[in-house]
Order: structure tokens, then sequence, then C-alpha cells
């Protein structure tokens, strides 16, 4: 068990300061379903309201992807999702879209894997090919035939939710060039929550049934599920807070008394008030998201906002 990433990157991290861990670690089966409760909670807006553009907006939406990729196209779309978690947004896609094959990534394989067998159940004539990975390391992906002149297959990227905002504005930036490479000359429809009014954004990290801080403290019953570790969860409290600076919400668990924790057979100390950083969760502006994009070489096209412009949504050319 020490060999995991998860292990590796826990013990490197307790031993950092500040202390810290990935918010890709989230995401066992239990923070998988934890997830899937935030998205259903009155105060986290950004599922509903993405969700709610996606269907208003799937047939111009369509239109563009289809006019954007070009002749590449052919008979449907290569649909590649980042971090596809259950797949419920990608339906929407999937019923505006022709598309030929969805290859589904996310670091969490059994949620992974349930998602694609429903699909398949319920888009019969698509090629679902979901890969358990994680995407922010190099990855290949199963190619389609070229075409006559020998060149790939443009595939249609797939990155809702606003999941960017959990990279570093270097991270992001080195995500959007990586993706820009695997995806052909063709480009990445990517969901991107904005900057609005901190309360706001506020209760969405801190909603009244503790289902965010549930979420947050599975990372420390993960560590004692798969390392042995003992951390004991009352002893932390959950701490959420928005940083107009830095535009981004930070969550961290931060250690209620002194206390000493193993895992895999090391030992930390924690003082009453040491804090483990365990997510960014960045916002933007639409123009600011933009001119990142177009840093990693996309073409930004148009953007689809609600009324309320919480949340955007961004089509990402590549010239081809
Ligand atoms: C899945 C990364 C987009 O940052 O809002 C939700 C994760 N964390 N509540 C986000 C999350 C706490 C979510 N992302």
């Amino acid at each position: 068990m020490i060999d995991s990433d998860f292990a590796r990157e826990l013990l490197a991290g307790l031993a950092r300061r500040p202390r810290q861990i990935a918010p890709k670690f989230f995401y066992d089966a239990a923070g998988s379903a934890l997830f899937d409760r935030i998205c259903e909670l009155p105060e986290y807006y950004p599922t509903r309201t993405e969700l709610a553009l996606l269907n208003e907006r799937a047939p111009e939406i369509a239109e563009c992807i289809q006019e954007s990729v070009g002749e590449g196209f052919g008979d449907g779309a290569d649909i590649v999702e980042f971090g596809a978690g259950s797949s419920r947004k990608v339906r929407v896609l999937l019923d505006a879209l022709p598309a030929r094959r969805f290859v589904p990534i996310d670091i969490s394989g059994e949620h992974l894997h349930a998602a694609a067998e429903e699909l398949r159940a319920d888009y019969p004539g698509l090629d679902v090919h979901p890969i358990a990975a994680d995407f922010t390391r190099p990855l290949e992906l199963p190619a389609l035939p070229p075409d006559a002149q020998g060149r790939p297959a443009p595939r249609v990227g797939f990155f809702p939710g606003s999941s960017i905002g959990n990279f570093t504005p270097p991270e992001a930036l080195h995500f959007l060039r990586q993706s820009a490479a695997l995806l052909h000359g063709g480009g990445l429809l990517i969901g991107v929550d904005l900057v609005k009014e901190p309360a706001r954004l506020h209760a969405a990290y801190n909603d009244a049934d503790g289902v965010t801080a549930a979420f947050n403290l599975n990372l420390l019953a993960r560590a004692n599920r798969e390392l042995g570790a003992n951390f004991e969860l009352s002893q932390f409290a959950h701490y959420a807070f928005y940083q107009p600076g830095l535009q981004r919400i930070e969550m961290h668990l931060v250690s209620r008394r002194a206390q000493q924790v193993r895992v895999c057979g090391h030992v930390f100390d924690f003082a009453e008030g040491d804090s483990v950083h365990t997510e960014n969760s960045h916002k933007f502006s639409v123009g600011g998201f933009r001119a990142l994009a177009a840093r990693a070489g996309y073409v930004p096209g148009p953007v689809w906002c609600d009324a309320e412009r919480l949340f955007s949504i961004h089509w990402l050319a590549l010239p081809h």
C-alpha cells in the first residue's frame, strides 16, 4: 500500500509545510458518491446551472462543434471526457451530436465502469471505451483510423463542472496544452465557474447539511481504510473560504487539538489549528479564461452563460 500514489503523495504532503494533498484523492468510491450528493445540494449551483445551460443550448452547441471540427468530424464525434464521474452531463451532448465513440477517463474506476455500462445500455450504437486513469499524467488514447491523408481523427474533448478550477494557473495551462495535443485539431467543450459574490461562493462550499464537510473529511477516512492510518475524524474541522485575491475557494482540514497521527508507519504531529490544504477551486472571468486558453494554443470560440452569469461553457477550437 505504501507504493500507491495516494500513500506516496499523502506522506510527502504531510511532511511539507504548508501541509497539502491533491484533490484528486477525494475520489475513491465513497468520495465519488459524496460528490454526487454535493451536486444535488441547493447551495451548490454549478452542476444544476451547467446542466440547464447544456440542455437549453445543446442544438447550438452541437452545431458549433460540427462546424468547427469540419470534415474531420466524419460519421460522428470521437468524444473524450476528462474526469467523467457519473457521465451524466455528456448524455446531453450525445443526444444532440452524432457520436461514434465515447472515451470517459476517470481516476475512480468503479464509478467509471458502472457509468459506462449504463451508457452502453442507453446508446446501443455507441462505442463506449472507459479508461481508468489519472488524466493529469501523460496518457495515450486508443486511435481511430486516420483519414485518407493519414491525419489522425480529430477528437472532441469534454471537461465539464469547472474541474479545471482544481489546478493552479500554471497547472491549468499545462493541462490545456496537453489536451490540445491529444485532441488532434478538434476542440474542447469546457465548463468554467465564474467569479461572483463571495457569500454565494462561500455557501456552495459550506452547505447546511455538511455534505461538503463529509466529502473533505473522507480523505482522512480513506487514509484510514486504505493505508491503515489512524486519523480521528472528529478531531479535524472542515474549513472552506473564498480568497478574492487569488479568485479561489480553498478547502482545508484543520486540527482541533494537538495530536499525533500515524500513516504507513510514519508519525505526524499536529498542533491545534494546523491545517492540511486539500483543494483549490479557482473561479474565472470569461475574458481571463479565454486568455488562458489562447496561451495554450486554443482558438476561443463561443461562450454560453446562464442569465445570472454564475457559470460559463466555452468552445475552444483547435487549428487543423
Ligand atoms: C469537481 C472540482 C469542480 O471545485 O467545485 C465541490 C469539487 N469540492 N465541493 C469544485 C468540490 C467541494 C468541485 N470540482
